[in-house]
């Protein structure tokens, strides 16, 4: 049997470690009770440009506003009406039954739910650089691990060299598109060549949760592979676009035996909350809001392309709400410390990608707070 790595002794002694800096963290928070304390309890600072988790703060939509504070005056009800409701909703935006539609607290818990039963049987195929939190949760305590493609100098995925690295050992081939954290996209006529072919011998997991940031997302998609019967599941979030992040929503599309294999991984409506699920209903069709939020980060990203030209650096193509700068022979930790020292908040080194930095679009005025430190970033790392 595998060692669970588990020890009583230190779980506990964790636990009270925990449990005692949250009665002081709560206490501190009862004697500065101020009102602005709610702002610093569940979103960044004032004066503080947090770009670094790919949010969207022009969210939620004033439609998921109401529809939560009405979903909330329910908190005494377990999640069981709504959840079906927004099921039968994103199916038949895709023409598709209501057991096609998994949802889960964000798409994580989808996407950690594939990663477990197939990490049941065989490794997971993904490119070098990808959002691959839920691959390695799938694979932490499996015999199998994360089989990752060479990387490449323009960061692209290679789907030439990926269909080459399928194999008896690869149980799930794991696709970002667009990928995270370059956000690239890949062309959608190649991937849906590469998931009908891949999906003959194996299962593919097509994580979507940027497509409604892409130049075309009804083109980009792969939910009609599913239709199709194939062995696809595409995972998608309230999360970005909408700007529910916190709210927690997220859901994948496949077949219904698929979803009833990856069930057995999951808390059903049982890891649902009844206002998260209100603003994804009142969020799922609102194309006014959409369109508003597409704007600002569209307009986020032409001001950061135009600053980071302007300072000698270049980006990589970008169809989400950030974009992935290269620093040249900058180091990117050093240049997130620069950032964080002038109240701007964003990602440090991934892995060995040492010159490349990731930063997410808030609202203009954050972006602003980017351009205008950027220089003196630059000069912290040169
Ligand atoms: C590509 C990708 N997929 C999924 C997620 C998970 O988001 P959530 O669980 O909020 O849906 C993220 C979060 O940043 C992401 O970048």
């Amino acid at each position: 049997m595998k060692s669970t790595g588990f020890s009583r002794r230190s779980f506990f002694a964790a636990s009270a470690a925990l449990g005692g800096s949250a009665l002081l963290a709560s206490k501190a928070v009862q004697a500065d009770a101020k009102p602005a304390m709610a702002k610093v309890l569940y979103g960044p600072p004032p004066g503080v440009a947090k770009l670094n988790a790919n949010e969207n703060p022009y969210g939620p939509s004033p439609a998921a506003l109401k529809a939560m504070a009405e979903a909330t005056s329910s908190g005494a009800y377990y999640v069981r009406d709504s959840s079906q409701m927004l099921r039968d909703m994103i199916a038949e935006k895709h023409g598709l039954t209501r057991d096609h539609v998994m949802l889960s607290s964000g798409s994580s818990g989808v996407l950690t739910y594939m990663a477990l039963a197939s990490a049941q049987n065989g490794s997971i195929l993904g490119p070098d650089l990808f959002w691959d939190t839920t691959a390695m949760m799938g694979t932490r305590n499996s015999d199998f691990g994360i089989k990752r493609l060479a990387k490449r100098p323009d960061l692209a995925i290679d789907l030439a060299a990926m269909e080459q690295a399928l194999g008896d050992d690869v149980a799930m081939v794991h696709v970002t598109n667009p990928n995270n954290p370059t956000g690239s996209a890949l062309e959608a006529q190649a991937l849906r060549k590469f998931c009908v072919k891949a999906s003959a011998s194996t299962m593919v997991l097509v994580d979507e949760a940027y497509n409604e940031l892409t130049d075309n997302p009804d083109a980009s998609t792969m939910v009609p592979l599913v239709k199709e019967g194939r062995n696809v599941a595409v995972a998608r979030t309230f999360s970005k676009i909408f700007g529910l992040a916190g709210m927690r929503v997220g859901y994948l599309i496949a077949k219904p035996e698929i979803l009833e294999n990856i069930g057995q991984y999951g808390l059903g409506d049982y890891g649902l909350n009844q206002a998260g699920v209100a603003g994804a209903i009142a969020s799922y069709g609102d194309e006014a809001f959409i369109a508003f939020s597409k704007a600002k980060i569209l307009e986020g990203r032409e001001m950061i392309a135009a600053a980071i030209k302007e300072n000698g650096l270049s980006a990589l193509p970008s169809q989400t709400n950030f974009m992935f700068v290269n620093l040249g022979a900058g180091d990117a930790e050093k240049f997130r410390a620069a950032m964080a020292a002038r109240n701007v908040l964003i990602r440090g080194i991934y892995r060995d990608y040492t010159n490349w930095s990731r930063v997410s679009m808030g609202k203009i005025e954050d972006v602003k707070r980017y351009v205008d430190a950027l220089p003196y970033a630059m000069e912290a790392i040169t």
